[in-house]
């Protein structure tokens, strides 16, 4: 197993999960299609291919395909049909497949989709519209013998930008509606993973949009249970020809408080660098220490910035504001702090903001901060939930 730190694990690099791996596979040969809601980073897109990779095992066909930075429905069009024709699926269906492509690409950056979005004209004599060109490649599908598993990354980044695009709103209507037609009209054979960094039921409850997704079987994924994050250490420090004494795996888990996958494979991967000039095999306490310390210096802050970043980009810059605000006051104390001084701490910065209104916001500040894995919430207090992350806010701010 490989110390990899970013980009998403797959097969050898993959660890443990199969209990989760086994009940989504249950559910997809239920029948069901899956909207899978998680913390950042946790392991979506890692677990999402590992299910991709058991399902194939079973002798079906499955594609992910991230759509984050598709800018419109001729965008994720092409996308899903070239993704589709890289994973092999049914010979029969190939012809499809490269026949809706070349229409789909000739169109690319001509045709303007305007209001009518997906259902826009591709502009060729062949009266096909996007919406088509993937129906019929769906409908074989639905004929043929094997199943097909598509899961989607990203989605509500692509629905984001498109909801900017002139007639946004509506384009964004008519795909989900779109979406959820080839869920019921093709259930035999084709099953759908929706995943996503931000939460695809926060969009469509925001735009009033909840009962095109409402087919969904909602599902989430944890950090890994500490006897797992533990096994985790040891294939990982096994991999390097190394090993943990006096504790000092849990005594690593009980330092980040909150096993996240890669914030476990970071802090290895920062030991064994700051180990590789020396022939030491034993890893111990002190060392965890140093690496935590490490990875704390200014210099390397920016590793966890994305944390910084991800609000701006999914709340809009009054939300994200609030949302900082309030983590400014609870990095302070690891034990975070109770509503009320809460919204006392950021009563100032609101003078015009009517006090009831306020309380609202700092409500749905909090509880998007929670789902998202920024915080824990306790005995009506919140404090962050990662030990690491808040020691790097803490940092960040000064404070
Ligand atoms: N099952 C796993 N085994 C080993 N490492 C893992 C596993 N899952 C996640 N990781 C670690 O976490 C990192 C992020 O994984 P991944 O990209 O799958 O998460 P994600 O939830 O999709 O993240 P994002 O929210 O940014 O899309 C990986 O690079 C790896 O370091
Ligand atoms: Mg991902």
């Amino acid at each position: 197993m490989r110390n990899i730190t970013g980009t998403p694990v797959e097969g050898q690099d993959f660890f443990g999960r199969s209990e989760e791996a086994a009940q989504f596979l249950d559910l997809l040969h239920e029948n069901a299609n899956i909207l899978l809601t998680a913390p950042r980073r946790v392991g979506k897109t890692s677990f999402v291919l590992e299910i991709c990779r058991r399902w194939e095992e079973e002798g079906h066909k499955a594609t992910l395909l991230d759509i984050e930075d598709c800018a419109d429905e001729l965008a994720f069009a092409e996308r899903l049909l070239s993704s589709l024709e890289q994973s092999g699926v049914g010979r029969g269906l190939l012809d499809t497949i490269a026949k809706g492509l070349r229409r789909i690409r000739k169109a690319l950056g001509r045709v303007k989709l305007g209001a009518a979005g997906v259902n826009a004209d591709l502009g060729d004599d062949s009266q096909e519209t996007v919406a088509s060109v993937i129906e019929n490649l769906l409908a074989k599908v639905e004929r043929g013998e094997q199943k097909l598993l598509i899961a989607i990354d990203e989605l509500p980044e692509m629905l984001l930008h498109l909801a900017q695009a002139p007639d946004g709103q509506a384009r964004v209507s008519l795909f989900l509606h779109f979406l959820r037609r080839l869920r019921q009209s093709y259930r035999d054979k084709v099953r759908w993973i929706f995943l996503g960094s931000i939460g695809l039921d926060h969009f469509v409850e925001e735009r009033g949009l909840a009962k095109t997704i409402n087919d969904l079987t909602v599902e989430t994924l944890g950090v890994f249970p500490r006897e797992e994050a533990e096994a985790f250490l040891e294939k990982l420090a096994e991999g390097y020809g190394m090993h943990w004494v006096d504790d000092a795996d849990s005594y690593l888990i009980e330092k980040l408080g909150w096993p996240l996958p890669h914030h476990l494979q970071l802090v290895f991967h920062t030991v064994r660098s700051a180990m590789r000039s020396t022939d030491q095999a034993e890893i111990d306490r002190e060392r965890v220490d140093q690496a935590f310390e490490e990875l704390l210096q200014p210099q390397r802050l920016g590793t966890f910035d994305t944390w910084r970043a991800r609000l701006d980009e999914e709340l809009g810059a009054e939300d994200a504001a609030l949302a900082k605000r309030l983590l400014g006051i609870l990095c302070r104390d690891p034990k975070g702090a109770d509503r009320d001084s809460l919204l006392q701490g950021v009563a100032q910065a609101y003078p015009h903001t009517d006090p009831g209104e306020l309380k609202d916001r700092v409500r749905e500040a909090l509880h998007l901060l929670v789902r998202d894995g920024y915080l824990i919430p306790a005995e009506g207090r919140h404090a962050f939930r990662s030990f690491l992350l808040r020691e790097y806010w803490r940092r960040r701010e000064g404070a």
